[in-house]
C-alpha cells in the first residue's frame, strides 16, 4: 500500500478539476492511502524568496500559515498528484504558492518516488496544456521522479462539462493500477 497526496488547483466545488480527481482517487483508494489538500480551502502565502529556510536548521519557513501542515502531508508521501484547472497557460495561482513554497530544503526529505498530473481546461485546442507539461516534466528530471501519467481534458469549460467523459474512466484506471 503506498501514500498518494493528491493537490487539487481548483476552487470551484464539483468542477471539472474536482470530478476527473474523484474518479482518480477512487480507483487509488482500493489499492492505496490517499489524502487530499484543497489548494483553495488552505491559507498559503507565496513564497517571498528569503531564502530563511535554506539556513533555519530544521528548515523552518518564516511564514507561519498552513503550509507547515501541508509539509508534514507531502513528506511521507509516496506518490503525488498535482491536479488543476489551466488558468492562463498555467497551474492555478492557489497551487502554484503551495508548489513555490517547495522551494525549501524540507523536500529533501520526502519520500516521493512517483508524479502525476491531471488537468483540464475550456479551449479545445489540446496545446493548451504544453506550458504544464513542460513544467511537469522538467519537475520530473530535476527531481528524479517517475511520471505515474498524465490526463489532460481540453474542451470543458463550466462546471460538470466532464461528466460523461472518457477521461473520467481513464482517471480511475490510473488511479486503480498505480503500482
Ligand atoms: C482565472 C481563469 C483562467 C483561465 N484560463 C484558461 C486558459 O488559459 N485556457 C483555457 O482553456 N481555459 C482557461 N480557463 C477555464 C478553465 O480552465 C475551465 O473552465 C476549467 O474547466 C475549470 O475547471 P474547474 O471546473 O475545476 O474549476 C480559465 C478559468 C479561470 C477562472
Amino acid at each position: 500500500m503506498k501514500k498518494i497526496a493528491v493537490l487539487i488547483g481548483s476552487a470551484r466545488k464539483g468542477g471539472n478539476t474536482e470530478l476527473l480527481t474523484n474518479a482518480f482517487v477512487k480507483g487509488a483508494q482500493e489499492h492505496h492511502e490517499v489524502t487530499m489538500i484543497f489548494a483553495a480551502k488552505v491559507k498559503v502565502n507565496g513564497c517571498i524568496g528569503c531564502n530563511a529556510c535554506y539556513s533555519d536548521e530544521k528548515h523552518r519557513c518564516i511564514q507561519k500559515d498552513d503550509m507547515e501542515q501541508i509539509y508534514s502531508q507531502l513528506k511521507d508521501a509516496d506518490a503525488i498528484v498535482i491536479a488543476t484547472p489551466v488558468y492562463f497557460y498555467n497551474v492555478s495561482s492557489q497551487l502554484k504558492c503551495i508548489i513555490d513554497r517547495l522551494h525549501n530544503p524540507i523536500r529533501d526529505e520526502f519520500k516521493v518516488k512517483q508524479l502525476f498530473l491531471l488537468a483540464v481546461a475550456a479551449d479545445t485546442n489540446p496545446t493548451v496544456f504544453d506550458s504544464i507539461k513542460v513544467m511537469y516534466q522538467s519537475v520530473l528530471h530535476y527531481f528524479h521522479l517517475k511520471d505515474g501519467g498524465m490526463i489532460t481534458v481540453p474542451g470543458v469549460k463550466d462546471r460538470g462539462d466532464i461528466v460523461g467523459h472518457k477521461a473520467l474512466e481513464d482517471a480511475y484506471q490510473l488511479g486503480k493500477n498505480i503500482e
